[in-house]
């Protein structure tokens, strides 16, 4: 025996509101506390009794907008339950227009269809199924009774009639009359009970009209044998439940109506096995809620922000904010659960889809969801200001901004400031002080950045033991779990997009971590007890960054990095000085000497005498020497705390040679490797720096050797703690390093340093640094740089700042041609290097011994500068190729740098970037004929040209190979 006494009770129980429904026999008008209800009286229809229909105008109603349309049954009952039969009413007005002000919901008109009392039955129970039934199945339906309330069915069931009403009569007469979006997408119909049934079986029979059904607390029992209808009902479905595509199923019901659980299982079923995803359909259970107008209205803000879910990709901005030349724009929206999102486009493509803000505290609510956009303030700049040195000498910052206000219900308020540049958006937070927030532990920042599908990443791992000193990965967004920044990607369109941030100071570096697929949240880094940032109100985040260009040397000429900083904060920096160094340091590497004490130390002071010669001789202005203060001896990468940053080995007497240099106009490059602990140093910088000061050094490479997340802090109780090189704690220890040295007219050049963000412009300074796999890798690394590592510099690392890469190996096989340990590149590209990777500060890395062999090859080293008036990426593709042109600073020669991949390439390039009228001597350094950097490294052409602009430029670069041109100003130095 299969069907339960429950079941067989049904139709006395839930029937019972819906009979007293009055067919038009109003006395009065409904009221709507919302928008604004219109009655058509008496709609003339051929297929159904006439009847008065409502039609519900959102609150602002415009003839200007379109509108979806939801058709509800039981039309009487939705809006002023002060005149329905039985005093209640869904509040559809007050639900709608809620949801409405929120953006929860599209823009929806609500077209009520009373029903017509007495046949209410006949017009709702779904007619195909009903007819499938057996005569004598049917005849028991018919003979029904109700006790309170007679017949239910009072005439034949003609749902299909109902259903042409709605479809060709009342529709077409709704789209006439209205604004309407009349498409599928657009049109939803919703009832309960039995208005259930006749809503899905409207989505059924015409799925070319309705988008969606909307079935709450539906009767599928049907009449009083339940059983039979029912089973028949799910026959139906089987059959003609509409595809999944363009469809919306929303089912439900209360825990006081139990009866109906076992039939929606069986639906549930069937709609599953369809395919009908989360997105698709809902079957929702409210406990607590019983069969009633009551129950409906609690809980109808679910089917409607389902149902009218704003359209996908399109939800309405609050606030934007575009570039000067209108392309890239950025918006604000307040998504239907109060969280702030932006979405950034670039001419008709989204790049940043809807994507969350905010900041999550420790002891403090988060600041993001459920507030509102309190104010927008609209600025613009345009200014040029110039820089100390660079790649170029004068920076245009042009920009519309748009700074945000938030607050809540309990006034707490933070910003966001948004700018908008041409090559791309930053934004940050700015949080004020207030009450309750005066000192903060960050735990999480929310931002997002939500891109786009079918894209391509250039991209590091984050939070691994090399810190920055990773191959690039070339992969599908999908590959990536956490990512370094900056971040390349090219969407399917080829435009091309840097995720980053600028100006970091005291707050923790970010990585892209996906979270969901393509949506990368800003993980900060935190510190070893698990806090993201400590800090105070008022404060502000960096900025928050996405480069953008049609193509991707689009993204090589971009400055907004630089223009996101704050200006220069140290006053006069004449005192700095880019330039080009030799030094004691590749011999170390390829281990022909050592730091460490012994019989063939490197730091001795013959030895930086004989190089302090090479640099004068040459023209160069500095010599690097490491290994030359006590602390080297034994396992130096483990024993940072034995480094005495004041004291020299016995064999190096720095007085001598800063003597010796300052006669030859040579000066010694400073050296503090710290191996990461930075407390140790910190303790001794006063005494380090002023050493240096004292002897005249200007600049010094400071490093931070130790694996991630194993940097060595010693608090004030003499605790020991481990964190990460990008953690808040080093962000600070970095930048102490500087301001301490800039005290002094100290330079620094930070190796495994934080990664740039631009603070070159508040800290001339701070020159250079490293913060990816440099030279060093083709020393020793496992594997070396790959041909393709250095054409993917530029359009990643080097969007951030300058690199202390450190090029110019002429010996690119030290341990010979069959070693793994070799240069991976022509001769020619490392002479390219020094114009395709921009550094103020650049080393020609190789011992002088190897440099006097190729003396030819040297000139280019010898003239190439290394601060630039002017820098145009003239050609290229991630990770094929590189083209490069500059101009000298302070003269008018230009220089050109191409570097190849292991792919052979022909250039052709046009030299629009010469100085019109003047000429120009060509010297060109390219890869020989037969160039190979596997087979035939050094096959190198040197030849001279007389050009001029308008002149085009063919350069033939070998496999793992590159070229590198001087065009030297006829009448200039
Ligand atoms: C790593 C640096 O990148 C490298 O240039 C330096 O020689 C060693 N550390 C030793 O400090
Ligand atoms: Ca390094």
């Amino acid at each position: 025996m299969k069907p339960s006494f429950t079941i067989a009770l049904l139709p006395l129980v839930l029937l019972l509101p819906l009979l007293g429904v009055s067919g038009g026999l109003r006395a009065e008008e409904p009221a709507v506390s919302a928008g604004r209800l219109v009655t058509v009286e008496r709609f003339d229809s051929a297929f159904v009794p006439d009847r008065d229909i409502y039609v519900w105008l959102p609150p602002g109603f415009s003839e200007e907008r379109r509108y979806a349309v939801l058709y509800m049954h039981d039309g009487d009952g939705l809006w002023d339950g002060a005149i329905t039969w039985n005093g209640k009413e869904w509040g559809v007005d007050e639900v709608l227009s809620g949801l409405l002000a929120k953006s929860a919901v599209r823009e929806t008109i609500v077209v009520g269809i009373p029903n017509s009392g007495p046949e209410r039955a006949a017009e709702y129970l779904p007619q195909k199924p009903f007819e499938a039934m057996s005569e004598a199945e049917r005849t028991e339906l018919y003979r029904f009774v109700h006790r309170q309330f007679g017949r239910i069915y009072n005439g034949p069931v003609r749902s299909d009639d109902y259903l042409r009403f709605l479809v060709d009569e009342l529709k077409p007469y709704i789209d006439a009359t209205y604004p309407t979006l009349p498409d599928r997408d657009n049109t939803f119909v919703m009832g309960s009970s039995m208005g259930g049934l006749i809503s899905i079986y409207a989505i059924s029979e015409y799925p070319g009209v309705f988008g969606g059904a909307g079935c709450l607390s539906t009767h599928w029992p049907g009449g009083q044998d339940g059983n039979a209808f029912a089973r028949q009902m799910e026959k139906y479905l089987e059959q003609h439940l509409p595809e999944p595509d363009g469809h919306r199923l929303w089912f439900d019901y209360g825990s006081l109506e139990p009866y109906y659980a076992p039939y929606q299982e069986r639906v549930d079923h069937i709609v599953r096995n369809r395919d009908y995803g989360n997105d698709r359909w809902i079957t929702y259970v409210e406990a607590g809620a019983d069969h009633s107008e009551d129950a409906w209205r609690a809980r109808l803000h679910h089917p409607l922000t389902f149902l009218l879910a704003p359209r996908p990709g399109a939800p309405e901005a609050v606030a934007r904010v575009a570039s000067p030349d209108g392309l890239n724009v950025f918006e604000l929206i307040i998504d239907p659960l109060g969280v702030p999102r932006y979405r950034v486009r670039r001419g008709d493509e989204v790049v940043v889809k809807e994507a969350r803000l905010g900041l999550r505290f420790k002891a403090q609510p988060e600041l993001g969801k459920g507030f509102r956009l309190a104010s927008a303030e609209p600025s613009s700049r345009d200014d040029t200001w110039e820089q100390p040195w660079g790649e170029r000498r004068l920076v245009r910052d042009h920009h519309n901004e748009l700074l945000l206000n938030f607050e809540d219900a309990a006034a707490r308020r933070f910003a966001l400031r948004v700018r908008a540049f041409d090559d791309g958006i930053g934004f940050r937070y700015e949080v004020p002080e207030q009450p309750g927030y005066e000192r903060v532990d960050i735990v999480d920042e929310l931002t997002e950045f939500a891109l786009p599908e079918n894209s391509t990443a250039w991209w590091i791992p984050g939070r691994r033991y090399n810190r920055y000193e990773h191959l690039y990965e070339t992969t599908g967004l999908e590959d990536i779990v956490l990512a370094h920044t900056p971040m390349t990607v090219r969407t399917p369109t080829g435009t091309h997009l840097s995720i980053h941030e600028a100006a970091l100071t005291d707050y923790a570096a970010f990585v892209l971590d996906q979270r969901r697929d393509r949506v990368f949240q800003t993980n900060l880094t935190p510190w070893s007890d698990g806090v993201r940032v400590r800090t105070a109100t008022p404060f502000k985040t960096p900025w928050r960054t996405i480069q953008l260009a049609d193509d991707a040397i689009g993204l090589l000429n971009s400055s907004l990095i630089l223009n996101l900083n704050e200006p220069n904060a140290l006053g006069d920096v004449s005192w700095v000085e880019p330039g080009k160094y030799v030094g004691i340091w590749w011999a170390m590497h390829i281990r022909k000497r050592t730091w460490e004490s012994g019989p063939i130390h490197g730091a001795t002071t013959a030895e930086t005498m004989r190089y302090m010669d090479f640099a004068a001789e040459n023209g160069f202005d500095g010599v690097l020497v490491e290994g030359w203060n006590l602390g080297w001896d034994g396992d130096w990468v483990q024993n940072g705390d034995l480094f005495r940053f004041a004291e020299p080995y016995p064999d190096f007497d720095i007085r001598a040679v800063t003597t010796y240099g300052r006669e030859k106009g040579v000066r010694l490059i400073g050296h503090h490797e710290t191996s990461g602990n930075v407390t140790n140093y910190a303790n001794q910088m006063n005494a380090a720096f002023d050493l240096y000061e004292s002897v005249g050094v200007r600049q010094v490479k400071t490093g931070y050797v130790a694996e991630g997340g194993d940097i060595k802090r010693v608090d004030a109780d003499g605790l020991v703690h481990h964190e990460w090189h990008d953690g808040q704690f080093t962000v600070g220890e970095y930048l102490r390093s500087v301001t301490e040295a800039a005290q002094r007219k100290i330079s620094i050049n930070t190796h495994e340093p934080i990664k740039d963000t631009g603070l070159r412009r508040t800290y001339p300074n701070w020159l250079s640094r490293e913060g990816a796999r440099g030279q060093e890798f083709n020393a020793w690394g496992v594997p070396p740089n790959p041909p393709e590592h250095t054409a993917i510099l530029p359009y990643t690392r080097l969007l951030a700042g300058p690199m202390d890469f450190t090029p110019g190996i002429f010996d690119l096989t030290p341990f010979g041609m069959d070693s793994p340990h070799r240069v991976q590149t022509t001769l020619a590209k490392q002479l390219a290097l020094y114009v395709t990777i921009f550094s103020p500060v650049q080393m020609a890395a190789d011992l002088p011994e190897n440099y006097a062999e190729r003396m030819d090859a040297f000139q280019f080293i010898k003239d190439v500068p290394a601060d630039w008036e002017e820098s145009i990426a003239l050609a290229g593709e991630v990770g094929d190729y590189v083209v490069f042109a500059r101009q000298e600073r302070g003269g008018a020669d230009w220089y050109l740098g191409a570097v190849t991949d292991e792919e052979r390439r022909e250039l052709d390039l046009p030299l629009d970037f010469l100085d019109d009228g003047r000429a120009y001597t060509a010297q060109i350094y390219r890869d020989g004929y037969h160039a190979d950097w596997r087979t035939n490294p050094y096959a190198l052409e040197i030849e001279e040209r007389a050009v001029r602009r308008g002149d085009r430029l063919q350069l033939r670069l070998g496999p793992g190979g590159g070229a590198a041109v001087r065009f030297r100003a006829e009448g200039g130095e």
